[in-house]
């Protein structure tokens, strides 16, 4: 139990090379399942720090730990041992509460199966998230109008998810996790119910908000969908396995 402290152990702590702000630091996370007498580490003593402005592909094969990280990163989850911050906030110094609302603001979600909800137009769900906030900010609406014109559909605001291709619950949903101006941006498989060409496009999406300077973590299976990342951190047994930066980047324009 004597190993190195978070401390020490964080490579780009030493000189003074400008490095962009952290927005994720995870220190000695460790995320225990007990099950009966046996225990799982789907995390084991993790440790990694997300800057402002990256975009990572988070890979490794099934059961390497890339969920747990994600839920952990996404707040659904708490590490069994270990810290996490985002910003300056400690998330263990959150109650359940305040973590919600946490959430909310600073945490932008997209998933597999977009995870819209089906009573609610295009501009509505774009809104969703400041629903949970303390306050309703002053001109959200012309933000989530905003939001909607710009993944492409300003011609669809009172649609609802079931008026609409896959493709485009997707844009509804990357409207969505943006309309807090959140901290991280969190995908898990963002592309994975998509056809190629339009997985292509909410790709394109995400070029795009990376380009803006935004912070984006994307788990993902796929090759194709990783080389497009700035980086990848590869997991195995709920460590990293390699962490590639600038791996390989293809350009959308060198895609087709
Ligand atoms: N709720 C749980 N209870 C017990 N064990 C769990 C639980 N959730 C995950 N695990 C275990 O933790 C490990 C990591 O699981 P995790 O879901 O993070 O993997 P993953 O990399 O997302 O895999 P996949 O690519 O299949 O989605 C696995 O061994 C899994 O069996
Ligand atoms: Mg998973």
């Amino acid at each position: 139990m004597s190993g190195p402290t978070a401390e020490s152990a964080r490579p780009e702590a030493g000189e003074g090379a400008a490095l962009a702000e952290p927005v994720a630091e995870l220190s000695d996370i460790t995320r225990l399942y007990r099950m009966g007498e046996e225990e799982v580490r789907a995390l084991d003593e993790f440790s990694f720090t997300f800057r402002q402005g990256e975009y990572w592909a988070i890979m490794g094969s099934s059961g390497s730990g890339k969920s747990t990280l994600l839920n952990i990163l996404g707040c659904v989850d708490r590490p069994t041992v270990g810290s996490y911050r985002v910003r300056d906030q400690e998330v263990a110094d959150l109650d359940d509460d305040e973590l919600s609302t946490f959430r909310g603001a600073e945490l932008g979600f997209i998933f597999q199966s977009y995870n819209l909800i089906p009573q609610l137009d295009v501009l509505e769900n774009i809104l969703m998230p400041v629903m949970y906030q303390d306050e309703i900010p002053d001109g959200i609406e012309d933000r989530a109008l905003e939001l909607a014109k710009r993944v492409g559909l300003g011609d669809r605001l009172h649609h609802r998810p079931m008026q609409l291709s896959g493709g485009q619950q997707q844009r509804v949903a990357i409207a969505r996790s943006l309309i807090n101006d959140p901290a991280l941006i969190l995908a898990d498989e963002a592309t994975g119910n998509l056809d190629s060409k339009t997985a292509n496009e909410i790709l394109e999406l995400f070029d795009e908000l990376h380009a803006e300077g935004k912070t984006i973590l994307l788990v993902t299976h796929e090759a194709e969908v990783g080389r497009r990342a700035e980086n990848i951190l590869r997991l195995k047994d709920g460590n990293i396995d390699s962490v590639e930066r600038g791996a390989g980047r293809v350009e959308a324009s060198d895609a087709e």
